[in-house]
């Protein structure tokens, strides 16, 4: 059975102090409604890690992740933060090419391929981002586009190694926009990359990765987004940021 895992992606959003309350309320709800083996994982600023993991402290299902690393271990790479010192301050997964990293600070599948042996390397989960845009969707480019994210960020791994890996579809055109991709094209674009890597490592494998999907997902679509057959968590932006709506979204994975 694959995990079912919800990540709320916080970006850049949060002071510290409000960070720790939106935490600690995540905590309380998460432990007094949720009753299912879902994954939550909170990805607030770098900054804050340290300190929202000491809060999840040992909370059933709960665990931090990042939202970026730096491919090197350690050395003079002034103002970046690697894989190794995040698994430091208690990380379980690192969100590797977000679209966000790819079109605002110009990352390729080479570096992320590289980040994401940084992630394997020190016993976390990657989050591997893929997803095309809105010109890329109109012109049936989608499929291919996504098949080149994934085969050249992934494939170099070996069966065992991939097993660590969670995929998160977001197709660029639905981040933050308020639109959704509709079920069907979620479910479609979940079960091309699920055959994609089933060719490349085998059926089981495949049944055994966990993919979300991202992308204006709220408490009103989740339910429907998560029956899909092969939609088995969500990356969430906007509706991570505030307890109820982030916490009616681990509800509705089921
Ligand atoms: P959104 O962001 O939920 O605000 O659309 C999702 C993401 O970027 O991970």
């Amino acid at each position: 059975m694959r995990k079912k895992i919800i990540a709320g992606n916080w970006k850049m959003n949060k002071s510290f102090q409000e960070g720790l309350d939106l935490s600690s309320e995540i905590i309380n709800m998460v432990r007094d409604e949720v009753h299912t083996a879902t994954q939550v994982v909170l990805c607030p600023p770098f900054t804050h890690l340290n300190a929202v993991a000491g809060l999840i402290g040992n909370a059933v299902n709960m665990s931090t992740g990042a939202q970026n690393c730096y491919t090197e271990t350690s050395g003079a790479y002034t103002g970046e933060v690697s894989a190794a010192i995040l698994k430091s301050v208690g990380c379980s997964y690192i969100i590797v090419g977000h679209s966000e990293r790819r079109q605002y600070f110009a990352e390729k599948n080479a570096t992320l391929a590289k980040k994401t042996d940084a992630v394997l390397a020190n016993g976390m989960n990657p989050i591997y981002c893929c997803g095309e845009t809105l010109d890329e969707r109109n012109s049936e480019k989608h499929f291919e586009v996504i098949k080149s994210q994934v085969s050249e960020g992934l494939f170099h791994l070996s069966g065992e190694a991939f097993g660590n890996v969670v995929i998160a579809y977001e197709p660029v055109w639905a981040i933050g926009t308020g639109v959704t991709a509709s079920t069907a094209q979620a479910q479609e674009v979940h079960a091309f990359i699920r055959g994609l890597v089933s060719e490349k490592y085998g059926i089981e494998v495949a049944n055994n990765l966990t993919i979300q999907y991202g992308g204006s997902v709220k408490p009103d679509n989740a339910v429907e987004l998560f029956s899909q057959p092969d939609i088995d968590g969500g990356l969430i932006g906007g509706a991570a940021l505030q307890s109820r709506s982030f916490v009616d979204i681990v509800k509705a994975m089921n």
